[in-house]
């Protein structure tokens, strides 16, 4: 196991999300109802960041075509994208927030 503290609980409301460097990796944390949740950062369809798109009800769209994905499984949920989002286990001990290394998969 490989994890890494990537940010504080506090840096983040509900529906808020970051872009993260973990291990030379872009990876996007979403805070969604008290619970934080990692994907890849970058959009499958092309070239955006989903730390920039819209948070709502466990889901985020995009910020360039409105492609949408479920936070938790990375599921794509509709036209664009079609391809599912990689996601990446969190954990949280007290204020501390880390993400498994996306490079020990
Ligand atoms: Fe995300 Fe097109 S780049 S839907």
């Amino acid at each position: 196991m490989n994890w890494i503290k990537v940010a504080s609980a506090r840096e983040l409301k509900n529906d808020e999300a970051k872009t993260l460097n973990v291990a030379g990796h872009g990876v996007a944390l979403f805070r969604v109802d008290d619970e934080f949740f990692a994907t890849d950062s970058m959009c499958t369809h092309a070239t955006a960041l989903l730390s920039e798109g819209y948070v709502e009800d466990g889901c985020v769209e995009c910020p360039l075509h409105q492609g949408r994905f479920d936070i938790r499984t990375g599921k794509a949920l509709c036209a664009p994208v079609t391809v599912d989002l990689r996601t990446h286990a969190v954990k949280q001990e007290g204020d501390d927030i880390y993400v498994m290394s996306p490079a020990a998969k």
